[in-house]
């Protein structure tokens, strides 16, 4: 096995995240939420897309219990979820199979397994990116893997934002590792923050674009804030109109939403790849 194979197989765990098993599980917060997620993605990417909804092959990357994707193959044409822990692989599973829907499927699989080549028009990364220690590289298979024209749906949280993700806890993500895990060790609520300590800067996220010319990133307001995980309070409204008049709001956003565009290199260019 190659150190990358090595690599890809760790990413795979028999267990939940630990995230999921502090407060309320993906199971609770996240599965009844699924058709606005889904609205939401399919909202965000519309003014990007050259296809209806009904026509797209969408991944969703790191899918949880595998809500979002069934959600999404009731709308469109192909889904395929891959999430790398087990227990929530085979729920997804599950969940697909009793869904009667045949254009759907839910693998144990990990974003660094991916491979492969221009199948999917649409990769959905919501609330993933900050658990890939090699974005870099995961980036490059997702690119890899959508059409000249296909686009990424990514929702992130800002390393910035003063209350961490996931734990709740004020600052944790400001701090050097061993400083975390200490920190949540103090607090009760988990014992290592590896898994959840990847999330980016908003130059950070910007720059691991900039290694991807073949992508072109755009910073984008939800299409409808009322499909928010919130529900749209005035809070967020009000964040999102100073985020449209005022870009460099994105600095200290909560969250980041992100569409990026593969480009359509000329046809005589990939001929003669
Ligand atoms: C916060 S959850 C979000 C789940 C789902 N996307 C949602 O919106 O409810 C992060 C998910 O990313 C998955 N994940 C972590 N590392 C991953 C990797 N290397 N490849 C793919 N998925 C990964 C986790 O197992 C987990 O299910």
């Amino acid at each position: 096995m190659t150190a990358q194979e090595t690599s890809a197989q760790e990413q795979k765990t028999e267990h939940r995240p630990q995230y999921d098993a502090h407060g309320d599980s993906m199971l609770e917060s996240r599965g009844p939420l699924a058709e606005q997620l889904c609205r939401q993605a399919l909202a965000t990417t519309e003014p990007f897309r050259s296809l209806a909804a009904e026509e797209l092959a969408v991944l969703d990357v790191g899918c949880g219990y595998g809500h979002t994707a069934i959600e999404l193959a009731r709308t469109c044409r192909k889904v395929v979820g891959i999430e790398p822990s087990l227990p929530l692989a085979e729920f997804g599973a599950r969940l697909a199979e009793s869904s009667g829907l045949d254009h759907v499927e839910i693998l144990h699989r990990s974003v660094e397994e991916l491979e492969e080549e221009e199948v999917f028009d649409l990769v959905i990364l919501d609330n993933v990116l900050e658990h890939l220690p090699n974005a870099d590289d995961s980036l490059e298979r997702i690119s890899r893997s959508l059409k000249p024209g296909g686009l990424i749906y990514i929702v992130v949280p800002n390393k910035l934002w003063p209350i961490e993700h996931h734990y709740f806890l004020p600052f944790l993500g400001y701090l050097p590792l061993p400083l975390a895990n200490a920190y949540l060790r103090l607090s009760g609520r988990g014992e290592d923050y590896e898994d959840a300590s990847y999330a980016p800067t908003l130059w950070g996220l910007r720059r691991m674009f900039k290694r991807r010319p073949e992508l072109d990133m755009h910073l984008v307001p939800p299409a409808d804030i009322s499909l928010t995980m919130a529900g749209g309070p005035w809070h967020y409204r009000l964040g999102v109109a100073l985020l449209e008049r005022l870009p460099i709001f994105w600095w200290i956003a909560k969250c980041f939403l992100v569409v990026a565009v593969k480009k359509s290199a000329p046809l005589d260019q990939r001929q003669a790849e």
